[in-house]
């Protein structure tokens, strides 16, 4: 009992040492292992063991005294808080079995294992933290060992589920955000780990570390997501729950899609009338606003723009405005949209001569439309020169006569806006022909006009003259006229029309020849017969240049105009003059036709020989009997001399009378002396018979009073032969005529003498005074004109050179021969001479032995 005593009270003396020596909360010290087995201590030293012991809150933990095998003999367990100098028992065993302290309960529930000295110490309290000391005293045979063991218990808390604090859940992208992970419970040392879990659900740890505070500075749009921490101590781990962030932003510049995409170096584009739409996207957070403008003024609000059947006129700038309506923030974005629109109808091909049609330039104009189309020349392209495709317009060159005639070129023309190429085609050829030049004058006579035309052709040849005098009056196309003043022409250098057409090689030419009209005649010497009317001809050769009218000079020099004399029938090629009852004196001699043009004056003559007709031959007179007594009819016969001579060389016979003597007392044209004044002696009365076989003729109204004496002449239409000797009638052998018709008839007579006398004045002097002339004689001519044979057409015939006018009388016609008659002395006549026995045309008797030259035809009615 005292050596338990002593023992207890030197126990407790060194627990105070050590306490004073080694203080509270050493690092523990593992438990040497020399401990594993007990050493007898023949020195008797005390010894110290220490070791370290971690339990948990509410858990359970064993603190060993020494080994567990080795039960000592007295144990004693202490507790010394930390910080704490007092050392309280806990529990003890002296040998007499174990005393609980009251202390043990604060610790948790204490007991001791059975059978050692280890105490178990379950629902572990924090405050058992602390160092726990168990003196043990070993009871040995030989001696007692004394043992203090030292296990410090560390006592640590789980870590409790953390709670995430953010400071600011929508933050504005760029700034800062601090982040807290909230802990109630747990022992350290702890770690925390940050976790982001972004939309798409992936995890990542951003932060780790012994901080519970983590800061994001410059926070941006990635951040937005879930986010907890996870703590964790030597215990345990626990992770918050998670906590949305949501980052505030935008709206950012948007983003434009146009549909359909059509994008060129302007910008987009649409074809017209397709339907376009706009789409505008601005990342932002809150979710962006949208409005769109065009050209600077809204047209429309939201994201997605849509213009069905898009117009030409809609191109410009549209510009898609994005509003953050929580920061108020915009951000904008413009695009160019280029509305394509076709250009109007169809291409048109052409050509056309350039640089004086020594080029044929080709053209295929498509005017308008956006961007401008595309012009494709196609076809036969050999030899072509240049090929130049600007806006709207494509050429193709050639060089003079280089493309081949009529070959067919053609143009297509696409355009971005058009499902279809179109086109148009070409064909150019060249004039058929050569160029044709001509000349005419304006009607005034002023100008000379030459006309150069090459027509047809496509494009059209170029027409120029060259001349002298001519001043490149440019070219003109298919015709060009050069003027030239009527009287400024020159005859010496031509004017050469030159026609040029891009398809043909060479340049052709024609000319007018610039010369003086011609004129020709039918006959140099025309020969007539007396009385014939006859045409004289004068034809213009062809010429270039248009002549002015051809005027007839007649024999006297003098301008023909028409007269009863002359018919003058003209057209633009000739001039036909008639003389109309030719005369051998009045109307032989030359006549001149003249015409004159531009360059000059021609003229052409023709001679007129009108010619009698030969000398019929000699008749003479058989008998000449008064038929009665009343001595007023005679009968006539006659015979041709030599007339197998003149085959047919006479058409008639001119019968004549005059007043030989009167018987005296007769009365009537007389001086009653019954002598014949010399005058009217002198006159023959005659009569024509127009029948060459005819050989008698009677012969009336003769005044039974008068001798009168008759001749016969042979008549070859105008001239006469030589008149017969003359004779007297003989006396018939009865004479029972009663004297007062002669007496009636004589008085008539007389009166017929006046009115000849009176027609003779005015025969003579017709060309004086033609119209008294014509007015009584009327203008009937005989028309004889086929029937001349011209002297000419016998010259062939017969060498001689003078005009043989035979076979005159066959040919003449019966037309010619019945107005043949005589004077109109005898109109009054009663006699029977009705078909030839007009009276006769008074006549001097000098002029008897000549053929008359002048005689009178009438129209016999
Ligand atoms: C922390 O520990 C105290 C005392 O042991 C306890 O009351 C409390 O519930 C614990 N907190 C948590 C979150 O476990
Ligand atoms: C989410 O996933 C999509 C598609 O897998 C990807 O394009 C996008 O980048 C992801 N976002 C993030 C924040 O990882
Ligand atoms: C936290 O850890 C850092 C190094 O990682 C260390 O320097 C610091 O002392 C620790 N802080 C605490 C309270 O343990
Ligand atoms: C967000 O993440 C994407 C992809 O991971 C990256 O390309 C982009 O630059 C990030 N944005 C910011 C603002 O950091
Ligand atoms: C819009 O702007 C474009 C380009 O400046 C211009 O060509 C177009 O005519 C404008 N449209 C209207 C309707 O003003
Ligand atoms: C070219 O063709 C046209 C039309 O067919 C024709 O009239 C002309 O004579 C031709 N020219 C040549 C030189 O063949
Ligand atoms: C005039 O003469 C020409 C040439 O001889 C002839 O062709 C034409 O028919 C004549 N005209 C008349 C009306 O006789
Ligand atoms: C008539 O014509 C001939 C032949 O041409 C010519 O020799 C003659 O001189 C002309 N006469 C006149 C008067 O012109
Ligand atoms: C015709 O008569 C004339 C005059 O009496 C005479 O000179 C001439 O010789 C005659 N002719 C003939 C052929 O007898
Ligand atoms: C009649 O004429 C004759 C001859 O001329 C003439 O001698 C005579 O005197 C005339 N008698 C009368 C009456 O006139």
């Amino acid at each position: 009992m005292v050596d338990q005593l002593l023992g207890l009270l030197s126990f407790l003396c060194w627990s105070l040492l050590i306490v004073s020596t080694y203080g509270y909360m050493t690092p523990p010290v593992p438990f040497p292992s020399s401990l594993e087995k007990l050493v007898p201590n023949p020195t008797g030293e005390v010894e110290y063991v220490k070791s370290s012991v971690y339990g948990v809150v509410d858990k359970a933990v064993i603190l060993d005294c020494g080994p567990s095998t080795l039960m000592p003999d007295i144990y004693i367990w202490s507790f010394t808080k930390p910080g704490s100098q007092e050392i309280k028992n806990v529990v003890y065993n002296l040998g007499r079995g174990q005393k609980m302290q009251t202390l043990a309960s604060t610790l948790g529930q204490v007991t001791v294992i059975s059978n050692t000295a280890s105490l178990s110490i379950e629902q572990l309290k924090l405050a058992a933290h602390g160092v726990f000391t168990c003196q043990a005293i070993y009871d040995t045979s030989t001696e007692a060992r004394f043992v203090y063991y030292y296990v410090y218990l560390t006592v640590q808390v789980p870590v409790s589920k953390p709670y995430l604090q953010v400071s600011e859940l929508s933050p504005v992208e760029g700034s800062k955000v601090s982040m807290y992970c909230n802990l109630e419970n747990g022992t350290g040392p702890i770690q925390y780990e940050w976790h982001h879990e972004n939309m798409n659900g992936s995890v990542t740890v951003f932060g780790q570390g012994n901080s519970s505070l983590v800061d994001v500075s410059n926070i941006n749009r990635n951040n937005t997501g879930w986010y907890r921490c996870r703590v964790q101590n030597p215990v345990n781990s626990e992770q918050s729950d998670r906590t949305w962030l949501s980052i505030i932003f935008g709206p950012d510049v948007p983003q434009i899609d146009v549909t359909p995409f059509t994008m060129t170096e302007r910008g987009y584009s649409a074809l017209e009338r397709e339907t376009v739409s706009l789409l505008c996207q601005a990342q932002s957070n809150p979710p962006s606003q949208y409005v769109w403008l065009y050209n600077n003024s809204q047209v429309f609000g939201g994201p997605q723009y849509t213009i069905t059947k898009i117009l030409r006129m809609h191109t410009g700038d549209y510009t898609c405005l994005a509003q953050n309506t929580y920061l108020n923030t915009r951000s904008k974005k413009s695009i160019s949209l280029t509305v394509y629109y076709p250009p109007d109808g169809l291409p048109t091909c052409s050509a056309e001569g350039t640089a004086e049609h020594t080029y044929l330039r080709l053209l295929c104009v498509w005017p308008g439309g956006f961007p401008s189309p595309s012009l494709i020349w196609s076809g036969e392209l050999v030899n072509q020169e240049g090929v130049n495709t600007n806006t709207n317009t494509a050429t193709l060159l050639y060089s003079q006569g280089t493309a081949t005639n009529n070959s067919l070129f053609k143009c297509q023309g696409s355009h971005v806006a058009l499902k279809q190429p179109t086109g148009c085609s070409v064909q150019p050829y060249s004039p058929a022909g050569e160029p044709q030049c001509s000349a005419y004058v304006t009607s005034n006579n002023q100008n000379l006009m030459l006309s150069c035309s090459w027509d047809g052709g496509f494009p059209k040849a170029l027409v120029w003259w060259v001349g002298p005098g001519v001043q490149g009056n440019g070219g003109q196309e298919a015709s060009n006229i050069l003027i030239l003043r009527y009287g400024m022409v020159r005859s010496e250098q031509p004017y050469v029309c030159h026609a040029r057409h891009p398809l043909v090689a060479q340049t052709k030419t024609c000319t007018v020849p610039l010369e003086p009209p011609v004129l020709r005649t039918e006959r140099r010497t025309v020969t007539v017969f007396e009385g014939t009317d006859v045409q004289l001809t004068c034809s213009l050769m062809d010429n270039n240049l248009p002549s002015k009218e051809i005027t007839w000079f007649n024999n006297r020099g003098v301008s023909v105009m028409a007269t009863s004399k002359y018919l003058l029938l003209r057209s633009s090629a000739w001039a036909n003059l008639t003389v109309r009852d030719t005369d051998e004196t009045q109307d032989s001699g030359q006549y001149i036709c003249t015409t004159s043009n531009a360059v000059g004056l021609t003229e052409a003559n023709v001679t007129l020989v009108v010619k009698r007709h030969p000398m019929p031959p000699n008749a003479s007179l058989v008998s000449v009997m008064y038929n009665s007594h009343q001595r007023n009819q005679v009968d006539l016969e006659w015979q041709v001399l030599n007339e197998e001579d003149y085959k047919g060389g006479w058409t008639g016979f001119k019968l004549e009378y005059s007043w030989l003597s009167e018987k005296p007392g007769r009365k009537g044209g007389t001086n009653g002396s019954g002598i014949v004044p010399e005058k009217i002696a002198h006159i023959w009365y005659s009569s024509i018979v127009e029948d060459p076989d005819l050989r008698t003729h009677t012969l009336g109204s003769l005044t039974p009073t008068v001798t009168y004496q008759f001749r016969v002449t042979s008549i070859n239409y105008r001239t006469l032969g030589y008149p017969s000797a003359p004779k007297t009638p003989a006396e018939p052998r009865q004479n029972s005529l009663p004297a007062i018709i002669g007496a009636a008839i004589g008085g008539m007579l007389f009166a017929a003498i006046v009115t000849a006398l009176l027609l003779m004045f005015i025969i003579r002097n017709r060309n004086n005074n033609p119209r008294l002339h014509d007015l009584l004689f009327g203008r009937q001519h005989s028309q004889s004109r086929e029937n001349i044979n011209f002297p000419e057409d016998e010259v062939m015939g017969s060498e001689g050179g003078i005009e043989d006018i035979g076979g005159l009388s066959s040919s003449a016609g019966p037309s010619m021969a019945l107005p043949r008659a005589a004077s109109p002395l005898t109109a009054p006549s009663q006699s029977a001479t009705s078909s030839t026995g007009q009276p006769p045309s008074a006549e001097p008797v000098d002029d008897g032995n000549e053929p008359v030259n002048v005689t009178i035809t009438v129209k016999a009615t």
